[in-house]
């Protein structure tokens, strides 16, 4: 009985060896310490030993069983890295080559880039840009840029209340509240982002999109605010477009304005999509009201500014001669394939 297990534990040895990956591996390891098994089978042969000997054969048994045991873990351990490195070299992906040609390619959407546009344009001005929450409290939304409640100025803008003190933001104007409470001039910030107001027609939608502009400092002018603007237009539209500056109405500014224009289409003869008047209008504006001024904190008999808030909508409209605000919501691929 010795030499057959001495027998199998050479016999192991040179199996374990001549393997030369983890399937054959297993088979050596089902055909030595299987269920079925060489070592199994010598065990039941244990019963025809003489007593005295049974003993040392059961040792010697168990021993051989382990040695056998750690010299296919070890192969095995082997085995594995080589077919581990194996798969990823024949896996390895050339990144440099270049992809098949989609059809399906996807493009930026026009009110991005437009909304791109404005913000680069400020941004080669010395402006920077903040975001701020769309969920925002009746005292930043209204009352910090003087609409107290039960203003009737609260009418230019049908809003959604979540409760008496939250709104969804009707406007990107209460961050100017959230910046000039929270930092001293000299700012100059554009704010990006949507806005939602109870309105739905061809040109109003529930949620669209402005970007808000400020600039505080010591000695700005009404000037200023046409300069910035007016440049701005340039830039946009086209060099040679013209503005005009004519009075409004915002409880936040005083006084107001509102930036028109000439057509871009008819450039100021008169045509269908400016009315026959030869002019947009494309944004409000005015000089920052010394109340809100003060009202954040900022001293309004050191400084004053100029604000500005530009619907990303209406100017995409003009700039691609878009007729239906809805347009831009209902991702229709021939509408948005023509914006490569
Ligand atoms: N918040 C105004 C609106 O949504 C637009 C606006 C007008 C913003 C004048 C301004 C401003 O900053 O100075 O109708």
């Amino acid at each position: 009985m010795k030499q057959a297990i001495d027998k199998i534990q050479s016999e192991a040895e040179i199996a374990i060896n001549a393997s030369s990956n983890t399937r054959e591996l297993t088979e050596v390891r089902v055909r030595f310490l299987g269920k079925n098994g060489e070592i199994t089978a010598i065990m039941k042969n244990l019963g025809s030993v003489p007593k005295e000997e049974k003993p040392a054969m059961g040792k010697m048994l168990n021993e051989v069983r382990v040695a056998i045991e750690q010299m296919l873990e070890s192969k095995e351990k082997t085995l594995a890295e080589a077919e581990k490195k194996a798969r990823l070299l024949a896996e390895d992906i050339d990144v440099t080559l270049p992809s098949p040609k989609s059809e399906h390619l996807g493009t930026v959407h026009p009110l991005t880039i437009v909304k791109n546009e404005i913000i680069d344009i400020f941004l080669g001005f010395g402006f920077n840009v903040a975001e701020g929450p769309e969920i925002e409290t009746d005292m930043f939304n209204f009352q910090l840029l003087n609409v107290p409640k039960d203003h009737p100025a609260r009418d230019m803008q049908d809003t959604f209340y979540v409760n008496d003190n939250i709104v969804l933001r009707t406007h990107t104007s209460p961050m100017q509240a959230r910046i000039m409470t929270s930092q001293q001039p000299p700012i100059r910030v554009v704010v990006p982002g949507k806005v939602y107001r109870s309105d739905d027609d061809a040109s109003h939608s529930p949620i669209f999109h402005q970007v808000e502009g400020l600039a505080v400092g010591k000695d700005i002018t009404l000037g200023d605010l046409q300069g910035v603007l007016t440049a701005f237009a340039e830039k946009l539209f086209a060099e040679d477009v013209k503005t005009r500056f004519r009075p409004s109405y915002f409880p936040f500014t005083e006084p107001s304005v509102e930036m028109d224009v000439s057509c871009t289409i008819c450039h100021g003869k008169g045509c269908r999509v400016c009315k026959g008047t030869g002019w947009l209008e494309v944004l409000g504006a005015g000089v920052v009201n010394p109340v809100v001024l003060d009202m954040c904190g900022i001293d309004s008999k050191v400084y004053s500014g100029f604000a500005f808030g530009i619907g990303v909508e209406r100017i995409a409209m003009l700039k691609y001669g878009v007729p239906n605000i809805k347009m831009f919501y209902e991702n229709d691929l021939r509408f948005l394939k023509q914006f490569k």
